[in-house]
C-alpha cells in the first residue's frame, strides 16, 4: 500500500519533504498527523500532513480536521499520488464522524489552487495577509 503513517524511522526524510513544502520550516510540525507515499523502491514520494483544528476558516463544523502539509516529489506529480494521500485523509475523517475537510494555498500557488477544486474541495474565503514594519528591535520574546 503506497500510502500509509510515516514510520518512527522516517522522521528525516518527511522533515526534508516539509522543508521542501515550507522554506521558512524550523522542523517541528506539533501535533499533525503523517501519512506518507512509499515508492516502488522504498524511498518515501510524498506526504499530507493533518491535524483536527478547534474550528477552521472556511468550514462550518468544529472541530474539523484540517490538512496542514501536502507535498509530491515533482518527478511524481500528475501522477495521482496527491489525490491518493488526500483520499487517505478522507477515509480517515470519515471513519471518525467527521464531515467536513479544511485546507487553505496560498493564492499564488496555481497549481495547488487547480488539484484543491479537483480533488472536490469548494473554494470559501481568499484573504490576502499584511504587515507594517513599526521600526525599531524586538526587545524579548514572550
Ligand atoms: C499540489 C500537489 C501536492 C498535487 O499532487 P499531485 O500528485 O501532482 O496531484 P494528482 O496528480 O493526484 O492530481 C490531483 C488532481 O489535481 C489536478 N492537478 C494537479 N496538479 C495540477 C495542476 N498543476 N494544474 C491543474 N490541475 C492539477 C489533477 O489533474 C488531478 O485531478 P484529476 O484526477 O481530476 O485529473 C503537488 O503538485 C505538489 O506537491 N505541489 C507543490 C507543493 C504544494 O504546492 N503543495 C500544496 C500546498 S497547499
Amino acid at each position: 500500500m503506497p500510502v500509509r503513517p510515516m514510520r518512527d524511522d522516517e522522521i528525516d526524510a518527511v522533515k526534508a519533504m516539509m522543508l521542501a513544502l515550507w522554506a521558512d520550516f524550523d522542523g517541528d510540525y506539533g501535533d499533525e498527523q503523517v501519512l506518507v507515499w512509499e515508492r516502488a523502491g522504498g524511498d518515501l514520494g510524498g506526504f499530507v500532513s493533518y491535524e483536527v483544528r478547534a474550528w477552521a476558516e472556511g468550514c462550518d463544523s468544529r472541530p474539523v480536521p484540517y490538512i496542514e502539509g501536502w507535498w509530491v516529489a515533482p518527478d511524481l506529480r500528475g501522477a495521482g499520488v496527491g489525490r491518493a494521500l488526500i483520499a487517505a485523509v478522507e477515509a480517515w475523517a470519515r471513519a471518525k464522524g467527521f464531515v467536513e475537510l479544511g485546507s487553505d494555498v496560498d493564492l499564488g500557488n496555481e497549481s495547488s489552487l487547480k488539484a484543491h477544486v479537483a480533488l472536490g474541495f469548494e473554494p470559501r474565503i481568499a484573504v490576502q495577509y499584511f504587515r507594517k514594519r513599526l521600526g525599531g528591535q524586538r526587545a524579548e520574546s514572550d
